[in-house]
């Protein structure tokens, strides 16, 4: 009787538990916005062809599920103990039940079924991987690098083999169209995943690694870094803004021209100050760390970003040359505008100058870093209106 009831329970228990599974897949976890980070709302070929791999595993599951348990349910009913007997032996004048010592063909059986599924699912599964590696000759080509704790992107939209845009954090491309990256990584592993549109790719020192992103929409699609890398590795988050095809030829026509130079005193006064403080690490195309004499007209060092390592002072700190151009920064932890950000080509809404002055003014309060062994943004100890003065220069770079 105790056995019967455990193998009911269990049935009834796994039976709870594959109709819930269920539910969520079919339902899709709802929405992107509520769940942004989510597997099971594709929105582009790539995360559409991993979809349709889960609904076919699933669905064989699902069958062999039900299978074995109408196998259980019916085994538990056809050979249950006798309920007159409380013994082991067989009642009064009743023979023995046929002793079985295996059955061949039952065990050749189930040994080949399984094989046979599995061999099924294999099939599926290599079409998909190879569909997976497809790419087409218009695609765009992205590298993008892993760094603690943020995603660095360059793209040379001309195809010299020069880096003509360097962001971060913020990946644009254009909606409809191919995208080829080339992952790599300037430190430790990470793995770059926007899981509407691809899965998984590891960035991985020394490698590149490539996966094809393509987004049916114009819309802004998370994502998270899921390799351990370190502090804030929990805060390592990416965006992908994907553009209308028009869009995304302004934003490129925007990201290769020049930012205005500062006009108000406290924004020139906040150049002199990024000079000083801030160029050793972060750059802005045609500025050298020290260079009071700037000049924006100068074109970026065409070594830079042809090799993870670019002698050039940008590689453990964002390029800020077109900061304002972004909707995120910090790791995409804050907000660089008042409104989230929109598949636009510039955010409408007024920057976000608490978000701004609350990273200069402690950075380490905003995310978990270790800039005394280079790893994140040090505290540099501004007064207060230092900290407008920079604040007043970034908002012109855009
Ligand atoms: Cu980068 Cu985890």
């Amino acid at each position: 009787m105790q056995n019967k009831r455990n193998a009911t329970i269990a049935a009834v228990v796994s039976a709870v538990v594959f109709i819930v599974c269920g539910w969520l897949l079919l339902r899709g976890g709802t929405s992107l916005e509520t769940f942004p980070l989510n597997t099971l709302k594709p929105q582009g070929d790539k995360a559409q062809i991993i979809f349709d791999l889960v609904l076919w595993v699933f669905g064989i599951a699902a069958l062999v599920f039900l299978l074995v348990e109408v196998a259980i349910i019916w085994m538990i009913y056809r050979f249950r103990r006798d309920p007159r007997e409380k013994g082991a032996a067989a009642p009064e004048g009743e023979p023995e039940p046929v002793q079985l010592h295996g059955h061949p063909s039952l065990e050749i059986a189930w040994t080949i079924v399984p094989a046979l599924v599995l061999a099924v699912l294999a099939v599926f599964n290599v079409r998909g991987i190879l569909l997976m590696d497809d790419v087409s000759d218009d695609a765009l080509e992205v590298t993008v690098v892993g760094q603690q704790w943020w995603w660095e992107y360059r793209y040379d939209t001309n195809d010299d083999g020069v880096v003509d845009i360097i962001t971060a954090n913020q990946l644009v491309m254009p909606a409809g169209r191919d995208v080829k990256l080339s992952i790599q990584s300037n430190d430790v592993i990470h793995s770059f995943w926007i899981p509407a549109l691809n899965g998984k790719m590891d960035a991985v020192p020394g490698r590149t690694h490539p996966l094809v992103l393509q987004a049916w929409e114009p819309g802004i699609y998370e994502g998270q870094c899921t390799e351990f890398c370190g502090l804030s590795h929990g805060v390592m988050r990416m965006q992908v803004k994907a553009l209308a095809a028009k869009d995304y030829e302004e934003w490129v026509g925007l990201m290769t021209s020049t930012p205005d130079a500062p006009s108000t005193p406290e924004a020139v006064a906040g150049q002199e100050l990024f000079v000083q403080q801030c160029a050793s690490c972060h750059q802005v195309n045609g500025m050298e760390p020290g260079d009071t004499s700037y000049e924006y007209t100068k074109l970026p060092n065409p070594e830079y970003g042809k090799s993870v390592d670019s002698p050039l002072s940008s590689k453990n700190a964002p390029n800020l040359t077109h900061l304002m151009m972004r909707d995120t920064f910090a790791g995409s932890l804050l907000d660089l505008y008042e409104k989230p950000a929109t598949a636009v080509v510039e955010n409408p809404s007024k920057p976000n100058v608490n978000n701004l002055k609350r990273w200069i003014r402690n950075p380490e309060d905003v995310k978990p870093m270790d800039p005394a062994n280079g790893q994140g943004m040090p505290t540099l100890d501004l007064t207060e209106e230092q900290i407008d003065q920079l604040v007043a220069y970034l908002l012109t770079l855009r």
